[in-house]
């Protein structure tokens, strides 16, 4: 009986990017609001520095530090984060990030001896490696994904097969272990997979170190919902024979979301009072997420793209290509002249610098469309509130997530693909026209994102004979760590 109210350790492992990170964040305080048990997470110093400040006061979550010096690996004194990385030097922490392996080990070896052995071990989609450490010291193993199990089947099946380089006189191609994707453009691929021909770092790294690994893993989790993404979740069930738990969506408050956020520039507040003064469904919500910017010439198109359109728009701004992301924004550089006095005058738009309230705006009853670069946790914002997306992916499995939302989903229509694609005012504004307007297929996509709103409610419907599948999920995850350590301590005490 003194078993069953052990409070039982779950030990979270992140990459060091934000955009892992935050995923995991929202996760770690999931677990703790449905389960009582301890929660660690593990990062290098600088990270869970900024991780603490993240909390909430009366959070129980413990913060461990493993130790990093990045000057080691050839990179920058202090840099712990891909946030502080130009793009080229990225994957020298990744690379890097595998030789935490001694000491993630050490770390566990640790709690084990302090009587604080954790029921399981939760890492990230690039540390693939912790599950041989996890099997060593017999402990449950599982990755998270905080990408869509369609988004990562794909990255999985081409960094695996590499299709794209057997045919290189074709610019499509289909993957040879996950037909359901049909077919896909090199223009859907991030630079670093184009560019893989499996000698280059990325393919070493993905087929030797990580997914390579994934076979060693109990499963994975998905911070997804089973009833729209069951294709890419059985893509892995077929693949490693380990279960795949769809527990989504876990996504952080908007309390959480400020305290993570750099807010600064406009306030909530203003974006909610200037909401409140336009009609039901006639605002276009325009943000790359905090990671992404576009050049300078989408910039200005993208612009008048908004302009001509003649619909309401909050556009979260930040300096094109080229100019440090956390700038300061110059309008009168990068849109075009008096753009911004003009929608100040018409009060057709606001420009929000940096940060914005992003649940709270998508929630609003005014907002009607999201351009998004379709990162996978503002998708599951903007599904969560019925808001239909105009995709623009500029990174990662951003481009696959446009794919089902467009093709499987029908609550999409993609725009342009990546940072230095050509785009055109003109095609912006058919887009922006074609969902926003009493169209038929605006309609028909604004009735199917309301259909997968209902379907996130009733996938976290926890109430008494209501148990919604995510919420199953998860239970279903416990039920199988839980089982795990009876086997282990059965094995080892086979008396007791
Ligand atoms: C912390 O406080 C918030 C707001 O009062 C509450 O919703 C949450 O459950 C609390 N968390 C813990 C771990 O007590
Ligand atoms: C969309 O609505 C605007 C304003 O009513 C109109 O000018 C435009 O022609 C419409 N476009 C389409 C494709 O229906």
């Amino acid at each position: 009986m003194a078993e069953r109210n052990r409070k039982e350790n779950i030990v979270l492992f992140p990459f060091m990017a934000q955009g892992h990170i935050i995923p995991f964040l929202a996760l770690a305080l999931h677990i703790e609001q449905k389960k009582k048990y301890t929660i660690t997470l593990v990062n290098t110093p600088l990270n869970i520095k900024k991780l603490r400040s993240s909390l909430p006061p009366n959070s129980s979550i413990r913060l461990l530090e493993i130790p990093f010096s990045s000057s080691d690996y050839g990179l920058p004194p202090n840099t712990e984060n891909t946030d502080a990385l130009p793009y080229h030097l990225v994957i020298h922490l990744i690379q890097a990030s595998t030789s935490l392996k001694t000491s993630f080990k050490k770390l566990i070896e640790n709690l084990i001896e302090q009587g604080d052995s954790p029921l399981c071990i939760i890492a990230d989609i690039f540390f693939g490696w912790t599950a041989s450490v996890a099997k060593d010291l017999n402990l449950f193993h599982a990755i998270f994904s905080g990408a869509s199990g369609y988004g990562l089947a794909c990255y999985y099946s081409i960094w695996m097969n590499l299709p794209h380089r057997n045919d290189v006189d074709s610019d499509e191609f289909y993957l040879p272990d996950f037909a359901e994707a049909s077919r896909i453009h090199v223009t859907q691929l991030a630079t670093s997979m184009r560019e893989a021909d499996g000698t280059d770092a990325w393919s070493i790294f993905h087929r030797k170190k990580n997914l390579l690994e994934w076979v060693n893993s109990d499963g994975i989790l998905f911070n997804t919902v089973e009833e729209f993404d069951f294709v890419g979740l059985s893509y892995f069930k077929r693949k490693l024979g380990k279960p795949a738990w769809p527990i989504g969506p876990v996504l952080l408050s908007y309390k959480s979301q400020a305290r993570v956020g750099k807010e600064g520039g406009t306030s909530s507040e203003l974006c909610i009072e200037w909401l409140n003064t336009k009609p039901l469904n006639s605002v276009l919500y325009v943000s790359f997420g905090s990671m992404n910017t576009i050049s300078a010439s989408q910039m200005m198109q993208l612009a008048m793209g908004l302009e001509t359109s003649g619909k309401n728009f909050i556009w979260v701004v930040r300096p094109p290509i080229g100019f440090d992301i956390n700038s300061e924004f110059k309008a009168n550089k990068w849109l075009p002249q008096g753009f911004e006095e003009r929608i100040k005058g018409s009060r057709k738009g606001l420009l929000v610098h940096n940060w914005a309230p992003q649940v709270e705006i998508l929630s609003h009853k005014s907002v009607s469309t999201f351009l998004s670069h379709c990162g996978w946790n503002s998708v599951l914002e903007s599904l969560s509130h019925g808001v239909p997306i105009i995709g623009w992916a500029m990174a990662a499995e951003q481009f696959f997530n446009v794919k089902l939302l467009e093709e499987e989903m029908g609550v999409c229509v993609e725009v342009a693909r990546g940072k230095s694609c050509e785009v055109r005012h003109e095609d912006i504004v058919q887009k922006i026209e074609l969902v926003m307007n009493e169209t038929q297929k605006g309609k028909e996509m604004r009735r199917k994102a309301c259909h997968v709103m209902e379907m996130i409610k009733n996938a976290m419907k926890d109430e008494v004979g209501l148990i919604g599948s995510s919420v199953k999920a998860l239970d279903d995850f416990f039920s199988a760590a839980m089982s795990m350590r009876e086997k282990t301590k059965k094995e080892e005490n086979p008396t007791a």
